[in-house]
């Protein structure tokens, strides 16, 4: 965070860094993204390295029926270092353990999005100015979004109180919620998202996950659990920060957007600094 935050102020004061001049990155995402794959990609280039991409499946050999491993041990002999982006949960970690080189995990389907965590984590330190001592409320799909199966961990070591918002059968994962519970940390779990956002310093809203559902049905009949709307955001409790690690599709009304809390754009926004150092730290090059 640290040296994300210190990128930042260099981008501000001289425009164009050159860590990763030289240095060529590998986006392999075989699964749709806007934020992730870009934010990276403008990190690098921020940094004064070049991109290599493949951002539709349908256009790689993985398309072919080409396996992981050696579309990985392919991209190896190309690039310095990979970010890949995978339906398959634990397919960041098989394919890290099929290459030399630095391998980033941008979202393993249901699994984890450790990066993501890691510009929540710096957005709330600038959005609070604290890190430690909130009480954070994570809302939505907590079964199958990976975004917060990852902020649970960095949350979990920062002495905050958390409250779980979903629906009965969109519960965090029961080993997950043991995990946080094992380290000391309060967790709450519940349905009632009002009386969540009237104690909480921190409201992340997700995104019902379609693309995890088995039933179409069971979608249809869970999208519509949650929707933040203004009215609600101003009976929460004072100053709350309101975080979405986007794309939203209805839980969040637009007439949130205006409210000075609202940070998802700003938190968006915070994903090329903290890529920035991740790509810096990982090369030895920060
Ligand atoms: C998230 C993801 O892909 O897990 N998006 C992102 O990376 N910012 C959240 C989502 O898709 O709901």
């Amino acid at each position: 965070l640290s040296t994300a935050s210190r990128f930042e102020q260099e981008l501000e004061s001289r425009g164009r860094l050159d860590n990763m001049a030289g240095q060529v990155l590998a986006t392999l995402f075989f699964e749709p993204s806007t934020r992730t794959r870009l934010s990276f990609e403008t990190a690098m280039l921020r940094l004064g390295g070049q991109v290599v991409t493949v951002a539709d499946p349908k256009t790689s050999s993985a398309a072919k029926g080409e396996s992981l491993s050696d579309s990985m041990r392919t991209v190896e002999g190309y690039a310095d270092l990979i970010v890949i982006r995978h339906p398959q949960k634990g397919s960041a970690q098989e394919a890290a353990g099929a290459v030399e080189i630095p391998v980033i995990n941008g979202g393993d389907g249901a699994g984890q999005h450790p990066t993501q965590a890691l510009l929540d984590v710096y957005t709330i330190q600038k959005e609070k100015g604290q890190l430690e001592g909130l009480t954070v409320a994570l809302v939505g799909d907590l079964k199958n979004g990976r975004t917060v199966h990852s902020l649970v961990h960095l949350l979990a070591r920062l002495n905050t109180r958390l409250l779980f918002v979903s629906p009965p059968s969109l519960r965090m994962p029961e080993e997950i919620t043991a995990e946080i519970r094992r380290m000391g940390v309060a967790v709450d779990q519940t349905e009632d998202l009002e009386a969540a956002m009237g104690q909480s310093d921190v409201a992340y809203i997700t995104r019902i996950q379609r693309e995890r559902f088995e039933d179409p049905a069971e979608y249809e009949r869970l999208k519509g659990a949650y929707v933040v709307d203004r009215a609600m955001v101003n009976r929460a409790k004072a100053g709350i920060t309101i975080m979405h690690p986007l794309p939203r599709v209805n839980e969040i009304n637009t007439d949130v957007d205006g409210y000075e809390g609202a940070a998802y754009f700003r938190q968006a926004a915070n994903g090329v600094p903290v890529r920035m150092a991740l790509l810096a730290l990982v090369s030895g090059r920060e």
